[in-house]
């Protein structure tokens, strides 16, 4: 039987033969589903039509392939411009799930897919939740990276379901949770293979037998001790984030202690979240994001081979992490001698993040040393990672040249050579794409994908596709001499080693831009990067005007390279940097530090290297970690004279 499927826009409800309701959310004209002012009040009005005449059981799912439910609707937070609307926001949610919740049927939440933010909290209202074991199913309240909290009953519902401990974790860290864990932490009643899923859901909520409860402890973390777990997480936020950058972990800490989870309770709380720069910025961030992965859609077919040429530092991750992504890897250098560190670092790596040996192996196995470079014939993709030597490159280039497909995407990841001066050595130079990763290239989300003059459009678009496909995010740039991300870093470290030659120690001028919300000073930067890239990158970056800075030539002549050496302007004596205490940090320095970063951001705007303002604020922030509450460094310059 089907219940006046014609009356909902986004929801299909029918009553099978047994009296099970299934309620299934397809909402018309996006590819994933979120929770929008329209999906939720036909939501309600699916409650309303059961309320004289409950079923069974009702039983939430998805009609998308994508997932369950992606969240509230982001695009509705940007119209939030009075505190009422802000405050209204929250109430919907929070009443409807507490009417779901409270509902005398019982009722399921199938998650196969993405479930979070307010999906979850929605599953969460439901009695069960039955999580689908696929490795797309995850499950999280991602609230706190958009500068929200999990108003919708997220905050009252996850710490009963699981403890207070693992919710706070997961609430103040954004992270999510796949199907078989939500169903060690009891976020999930059961973990269930696709096939069996709509079978498994019938019998879980007609069985309607009570839930597993959380172990003692964590009751009481979450009921008289909620105090000490308050604390506790409290003291792990303030290590990570300040208040004044970051008010939503604190907000969600206080608003779980002090009023069980219900943010209407501090509607003064909600409304400054809700309308803090804070928010608006990292919504913004959020949709750039979106911007950046968007240029990877498109028809193109997804890659199945790469080749790699040179084992390094940069070769051997890049090979490593497109293997994790599912992609067969051909690894060359001059000899198996210099691909077997790649190889075995990539195992480390692995290891820590695979746990099914047979998966561990299939990852391996798809990782092939390849020192004659047979792998280069036959390679959807093929990928330059030999030192910066411009000669060197060329002859390389020349080489492939005459032996790859016709159809293959030749890339360079080349930091600080012109694509245009590599075209010489091609026949077709307009195949040569630059892609451009950062180290490390497991940690950096951002990818600058380069465009000589004349590049061939669709080689370009396949190199996007590419990098999405092995889910990092590219940065369209025009090819100049440190694309963007190195050449807005290049001025800003030159000016931090510039303030140590007046007599500042690292320690304060780091701790300056620490304070200021960077996730590492620009001192310990240089280290990473290495003194000897610095003292190289300086000369080309910097213009003619300087000499390098004398605490860097000094450094650098004494062979002290930065942490790869265990001595720069810090020691590493356990591969993390021996800092002494900084001392007070004089009144402006933050912002004499930004400053040449900031223009030089303007300027790459100005010449065109980056296409608008957003895409320059969203690479320098997914490319340096640039404090992402500010919205990225043109958005702050504007902030800043608002
Ligand atoms: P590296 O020195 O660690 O590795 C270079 C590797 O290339 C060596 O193993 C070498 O044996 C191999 N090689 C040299 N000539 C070869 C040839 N003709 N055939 C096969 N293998 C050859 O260098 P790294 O740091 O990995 O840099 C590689 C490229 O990546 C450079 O273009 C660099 O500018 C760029 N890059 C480096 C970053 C970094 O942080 N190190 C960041 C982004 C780009």
């Amino acid at each position: 039987m089907n219940i006046d499927a014609s009356r909902y826009q986004h929801w299909q409800v029918e009553v099978d033969a047994t009296g099970l309701a299934w309620a299934t959310l397809d909402k018309a004209g996006e590819s994933a589903n979120s929770l929008s002012s329209t999906v939720m009040s036909e939501l309600a009005r699916i409650l309303d039509g059961f309320d004289g005449k409950p079923p069974r059981g009702l039983i939430f799912r998805s009609g998308k392939p994508a997932g369950f439910i992606a969240g509230a609707d982001i695009q509705e937070f940007t119209q939030l411009d009075t505190p009422e609307k802000g405050i209204e926001l929250v109430r919907r949610g929070w009443q409807l799930f507490n009417r779901l919740a409270g509902l005398n049927y019982p009722t399921l939440a199938l998650v196969r897919g993405h479930c979070l933010g307010g999906g979850l909290e929605l599953a969460l209202a439901c009695r069960y939740l039955l999580a689908v074991d696929e490795p797309t199913t995850r499950m999280g309240l991602p609230e706190v990276m958009l500068g929200i909290v999990p108003g919708w009953g997220g905050m009252l519902r996850l710490p009963e379901r699981i403890g207070a401990q693992a919710a706070l974790d997961m609430m103040l860290t954004g992270k999510s949770i796949d199907a078989r864990r939500a169903k060690r932490l009891g976020l999930a009643d059961d973990c269930v293979p696709p096939r069996v899923m709509d079978n498994a859901a019938a019998m879980l909520v007609l069985a309607d037998q009570p839930r597993r409860r959380p172990p003692l402890l964590q009751r009481l973390l979450n009921g008289p001790l909620r105090g000490l777990a308050a604390r506790a997480a409290r003291k792990q936020v303030a290590k990570r984030a300040r208040s004044e950058h970051y008010p939503a972990p604190y907000a969600i800490i206080d608003i779980w202690q002090k009023h069980r989870g219900d943010a209407l309770a501090a509607p003064e709380l909600i409304d400054r979240i809700v309308r803090s720069p804070t928010a608006r910025n990292l919504v913004r961030v959020f949709f750039m994001q979106e911007r950046l992965k968007g240029f990877g859609k498109g028809s193109a077919s997804p890659a199945r081979h790469l080749h790699v040429i040179g084992a390094g530092v940069m070769g051997g991750d890049i090979a490593a992490w497109c293997a994790l992504r599912g992609l067969t890897v051909t690894l060359q250098d001059q000899g198996i001698e210099r691909i077997a560190p790649a190889l075995q670092r990539a195992y480390a790596a692995y290891r820590r993040r695979i746990k099914d040996p047979r998966e561990l192996r299939r990852v391996m196995d798809r990782l092939i040393p390849d020192p004659d470079g047979h792998g280069a014939s036959r390679a959807d993709v093929l990928i330059e990672a030999i030192f910066e030597d411009l000669e060197a490159k060329r002859a390389l280039l020349r080489k492939l040249d005459a032996l790859i497909r016709p159809d293959a995407l030749l890339a360079s990841n080349t930091s600080s050579l012109r694509i245009e001066d590599l075209h010489g050595a091609l026949n077709n130079p307009a195949r040569l794409i630059g892609i451009h990763f950062f180290n490390p290239v497991a940690r950096m989300p951002l990818v600058e994908v380069v465009a000589a003059g004349g590049a061939d459009p669709e080689m370009l678009q396949r190199a996007m596709a590419f990098v999405k496909q092995i889910d990092r995010l590219p940065l369209p740039v025009k090819s100049a001499p440190g694309f963007l991300v190195n050449a807005v870093l290049g001025p800003y470290m030159l000016e931090a080693m510039r303030a140590v030659d007046e007599g500042l120690s690292p320690e304060t001028v780091d701790q300056a831009m620490i304070a200021f919300g960077m996730p590492m000073g620009p001192i310990e930067l240089v280290d990473m990067v290495g003194l000897d890239v610095a003292m190289a990158a300086g000369k080309s970056l910097a213009g003619n005007d300087a000499e390098p800075p004398k605490c860097l030539r000094e450094r650098f002549a004494a062979g002290h390279l930065g942490k790869k050496t265990g001595k720069g302007f810090y020691d590493y004596p356990k591969g993390k940097p021996a800092k002494a205490a900084a001392a007070a940090v004089p009144a402006g320095l933050a912002d004499r530090l930004l400053q040449p970063l900031l223009d030089r951001t303007q300027q790459l705007l100005r010449d065109g290297i980056v296409a608008d303002a957003d895409l320059a604020d969203a690479g320098v922030i997914f490319g340096t970690g640039f404090a992402p509450f500010t919205g990225g460094p043109l958005n702050y310059l504007k902030s800043r004279h608002d």
